[in-house]
């Protein structure tokens, strides 16, 4: 099978290394992948952007099926370009992906039909988005509606913090993504990260995680994409899972069927499990990121045929996965100064040391130069992943490996795990 997998992130390295040990594939092509993906197949300098090219590209390598990793791409049109072309493909289409481009189209999709989340004003100007912060206490949760590649949210403890975040949005910081903004209630819990996978019509649950959103240690610092992960987390009990499956993730698959736009691929969702129940944090249309790095360390069953399936709307002949006993952890570097401004071009060596067989580092940022030398090249440069018989064995692991990698200015967190840890 030729497969091509559509992404240059941490999540596209671990998903091109789990892709890469399938029986099934026979061929690999990653656009437009990233250096450290670059033993695993064929790299193609495409952006994920570039639908007319990444529809091109897939025919040119007679491709399977087509797999797409960041929501970008899904905004983009990808997956409804590849329809029209007749390629099979793992990812929604841009009008299902409005259950990540647009937050207020998600929370009123969520009031529309019903499903548990905090209340929420949308605002399109400052003057309205102040006066509705009447309506909620503190800390006061902003988000811009739109895509802002996971720095889109601010958690203000104050009313002047509040204000200055919905300037800071609506004055264009993160341009078309912020000309309209989502104030919403700080939900009270522990928050969880749930995937699901639909093939249009049916669904199943696709591994958990818990993710840790601050830069830095004791969840200090601003929101980030994510600094660490790990799974499984105590948090997902049997009954918790069957709840956040029940009450979010196949009501919404029905919901957006419903509106005429069948969702296929992964659902991440992002729930606070709150004294009343588990509710919507948001949806994301793909997988977690870093989440994803530890779910393809734990998963023992193939990855492919699931992905297939999703495309080909074969979901139900499929059993639920397997996953591995052990745990997995995920420890991000990031580049100095990330997330506000991340200093590119630090050196990275250490890197590839062997660390053992239930170790892997993923590029999550980071290019060649001219001379081969290995550099950071965005915010999140790399995520040192590993396997342990428990969530200590595996976080030795990681931090382990981490002491033997520099990159000058790199920092992370020291505490991933903490949550499971401490109880
Ligand atoms: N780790 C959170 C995200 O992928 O959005």
């Amino acid at each position: 099978m030729n497969i091509l997998l559509v992404g240059s992130g941490g999540r596209e390295h671990a998903l091109a290394w789990k892709i890469a040990q399938s029986p099934l594939l026979s061929r690999l092509v990653l656009a437009p992948g990233n250096p450290g993906m670059a033993s695993l197949g064929e790299l193609r300098p495409v952006k994920v952007t570039d639908t007319q090219a990444l529809v091109a590209l897939a025919l040119e390598v007679a491709a399977d099926l087509v797999v797409i990793g960041p929501e970008s791409a899904v905004e983009a049109g990808l997956a409804d370009a590849l329809a029209v072309a007749g390629v099979p493909c793992f990812g929604p289409t841009r009008a299902a992906g409005q259950l990540e481009s647009s937050k207020a189209f998600t929370k009123d999709f969520c009031a529309r039909h019903g499903l548990p989340t905090g209340a929420y004003v949308v605002c399109d100007d400052a003057a309205t988005a102040r006066a509705a912060l009447e309506c909620f206490a503190p800390p006061y949760v902003i988000k811009a509606d739109g895509l802002a590649a996971g720095k889109g949210v601010v958690i203000a403890p104050t009313r002047t913090e509040a204000e200055a975040a919905i300037d800071d949005a609506l004055g264009g910081r993160f341009g078309e993504a912020g000309s309209r903004v989502v104030i919403e209630e700080f939900l009270e819990g522990e928050i969880g990260s749930l995937f699901a996978l639909c093939d249009g019509t049916h669904s199943m649950v696709f591994g958990h995680a818990q993710d840790h959103k601050r830069a830095y240690d004791g969840e200090q610092g601003p929101n980030t994409g994510g600094m660490g992960t790990y799974t499984p987390a105590p948090l997902f009990t049997d009954a918790l899972v069957e709840r956040v499956r029940r009450e979010l993730a196949e009501p919404a698959f029905a919901a957006i069927a419903a509106e005429g736009a069948p969702y296929r691929g992964v659902l991440f969702v992002e729930f606070m499990a709150t004294a009343q129940g588990p509710k919507l944090v948001e949806f994301n249309v793909r997988f977690g990121d870093p989440e994803c790095q530890v779910l393809m360390l734990r998963l023992e069953s193939d990855l492919v045929p699931y992905l297939m399936a999703c495309a080909k709307g074969e979901l139900d002949r499929l059993p639920a996965p397997t996953w591995r006993a052990e745990s997995a952890v995920c420890v991000v570097m990031a580049a100095e100064g990330y997330p506000d401004a991340p200093v590119s071009g630090a050196e990275i060596t250490g890197v590839e040391a062997d660390f053992g067989p239930q170790t892997a580092v993923f590029h999550a940022g980071t290019r060649r130069d001219e001379a081969g030398v290995l550099r950071a090249a965005g915010g999140r440069v790399l995520n040192v992943c590993a396997l342990g018989d428990d969530l200590v064995a595996a976080r030795t692991l990681a931090y382990g490996a981490l002491s033997q990698i520099q990159m000058p200015g790199g920092f992370y967190r020291t505490d991933i795990g903490w949550r499971a840890l401490n109880r």
